[in-house]
């Protein structure tokens, strides 16, 4: 896959010239579980917090990301804020796989090119630690998310998959009533 030309800013911040709000990526803390397992279901939408546990945030912390921004509007604007989150794991079980268990960006900060900033970078860097491909399951009533992950690239898993609100997917996957589309792309490392 081809890297950002700054990972570490926003597609459209650097579009931009830079004069538009500036992600930064760092490994999560064991303390942005507390930051973040009270708003994600405001983040997401729906109850999700049950699947965002400590362990992401102790355990994972090598293949997720956390991305900060300045808010000019926040009462201490050189405070950088959670803005966006990636929690993913390289799977054991299936060597070259990299996976997205969840991500998300602030509701307030959407549509800013940080959600992809953020995937590239994430990309990017479990291609360089030897994945070949990337995978996530999302619900098929999520269109945003479906639209996104499209945007990047993803492609839905066919095989066995039946439509479910007019995409490819799997009823019951995650439990009754728990239907998913899983979508998935390749991942190449840049070479040297
Ligand atoms: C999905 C999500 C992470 C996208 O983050 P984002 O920062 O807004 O995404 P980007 O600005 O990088 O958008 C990239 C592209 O995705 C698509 N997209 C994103 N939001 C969209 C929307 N509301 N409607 C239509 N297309 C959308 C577009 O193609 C967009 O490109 P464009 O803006 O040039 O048209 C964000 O909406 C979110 O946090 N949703 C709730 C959590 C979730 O569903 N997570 C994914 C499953 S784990």
């Amino acid at each position: 896959m081809t890297a950002p030309r700054d990972p570490t800013m926003s597609g459209r911040s650097a579009r931009a010239g830079g004069d538009l709000p500036r992600i930064v990526f760092r490994p999560p803390v064991e303390a942005d579980h507390r930051r973040l397992v009270d708003i994600v279901d405001h983040w997401f939408g729906r109850p999700v917090r049950a699947r965002l546990g400590r362990m992401w945030f102790v355990h994972f912390t090598a293949t997720s990301l956390i991305g900060e921004t300045l808010d000019p509007r926040s009462p201490d604007p050189d405070l950088p804020r959670v803005a966006a989150f990636l929690v993913g794991f390289a799977s054991p079980d299936r060597p070259g796989e990299a996976v997205i268990h969840m991500a998300a960006v602030a509701p307030e900060w959407r549509r800013r090119g940080f959600g992809s900033a953020m995937h590239a970078r994430w990309l990017a860097d479990r291609a360089a630690a030897g994945a070949a491909r990337a995978t996530v399951a999302i619900p098929p009533d999520e269109r945003i998310a479906w639209l996104f992950y499209r945007s990047l690239g993803f492609e839905p898993v066919t095989a066995g998959a039946r439509p479910l609100w007019g995409i490819p997917a799997f009823p019951d996957l995650e439990g009754d009533g728990q239907d998913r589309a899983l979508l998935e792309r390749a991942l190449v490392a840049d070479g040297p």
